[in-house]
């Protein structure tokens, strides 16, 4: 029998994500999305491992082999009820942070164990996230056009007034084609779709939805936001070559099924925390001044629909006497 969280975990997640956010921000503009990623990975572990849980990692940093650390089957807590399912993003939008560029993030989310769906070696995904004016109305099998159109009755607005995210790639060129001609407006990113998905499903961002082709891992991510913020997200996978598509046949996975919302993750029982690294229209950056630093995250639960904004002040003269993160290399 499984023992349903009831503890909001979310308020314990939000130290994971800040930690993270506290050591990658130090990479930011370098060049180096590797150490970047490396220290939110760290750090995220270190203090990931302190939460009294009994979760294994279903979306991870890969496969054991070629990750050391939170891999995915990676068992984490000290082994106690509550049983979850854990998804980490400990640095999303490695270039984004590499370069400085807005909507860097660090995230986690739990579910119930067997709640969240497992995309196997699945990379890419196209994917459709709208906020929950624009539920109801979106159909990834029907044309981009025909989505825009119905996304903009939805949500009461001219589709010249709809705003748009995509990922700016090759790939989603028919997307951003299909909204060119429509006349809607778009924001194109670089990077980082989960945060694309966040404001496409938070009121009040000035954006509409998000449309395209990104990571699957990160589809799943954003999934379990939604059933905390509300809002819909539909999916497909969409291998991007043979080798791709013929391993997820291999693994079982039948690769034109639609993945809405609730085949993404199961059930309401969601903790959701993200804090920022870089600062955007989403969340405010890591702020570093002598001594410590200011994050924003934003944490959620999906059985009560909380959603918080928490900005906290970190003092590392004090953190340092007892925590292992390296949150300063110099004394503070
Ligand atoms: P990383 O943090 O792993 O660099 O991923 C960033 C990201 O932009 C995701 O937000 C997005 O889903 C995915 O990469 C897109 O993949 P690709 O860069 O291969 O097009």
């Amino acid at each position: 029998m499984v023992e349903k969280p009831d503890r909001n975990l979310a308020l314990e997640l939000v130290r994971v994500t800040e930690a993270a956010a506290l050591a990658s921000g130090r990479w930011m503009g370098r060049g180096n999305k590797e150490a970047g990623d490396q220290a939110a990975v760290d750090a995220m572990r270190l203090v990931l491992g302190n939460v009294a849980m009994d979760g294994i990692v279903v979306i991870g940093e890969g496969a054991k082999d070629e990750a050391p650390m939170l891999y995915n089957g990676e068992k984490i807590g000290n082994g106690r009820p509550p049983i979850v399912d854990i998804a980490v993003d400990p640095l999303e939008g490695t270039n984004l942070l590499a370069m400085g560029l807005p909507n860097a993030l660090a995230v986690v989310a739990l579910a119930e164990r067997g709640a969240m769906w497992s995309p196997g070696s699945g990379f890419y995904m196209e994917k459709i996230v709208v906020g929950r004016a624009g539920a109801g109305a979106i159909d990834i099998t029907a044309s981009p056009e025909d989505n825009i159109r119905n996304v903009a009755k939805a949500v009461d607005k001219a589709v010249e007034d709809l705003t748009l995210v995509v990922l700016n790639r090759p790939r989603n060129k028919y997307i951003i084609d299909a909204a060119r001609k429509l006349g809607a407006r778009i924001t194109l990113i670089s990077d980082g779709d989960v945060a694309g998905s966040l404001m496409a499903a938070l009121p009040d961002s000035g954006i509409d939805m998000l449309m395209g082709i990104g990571g699957t891992p990160e589809g799943v991510i954003t999934a379990c936001a939604l059933i905390c913020l509300g809002g819909e997200i539909q999916g497909r996978l969409c291998p991007q070559s043979d080798a791709e598509r013929a391993q997820l046949i291999a693994e079982g996975h039948q690769i034109d099924r639609v993945l809405k919302t609730r085949d993404l993750v199961k059930n309401d029982n969601v903790f959701f925390a993200a804090t920022g690294v870089t600062a955007g229209p989403l969340l405010h950056g890591v702020q570093y001044f002598h001594g410590g630093a200011t994050t924003e995250s934003l944490v959620m639960r999906g059985h009560s629909g909380t959603v918080r904004r928490i900005q906290a002040t970190h003092q590392f003269s004090k953190l340092m006497q007892f925590s292992a993160v390296p949150y300063a290399t110099v004394e503070a």
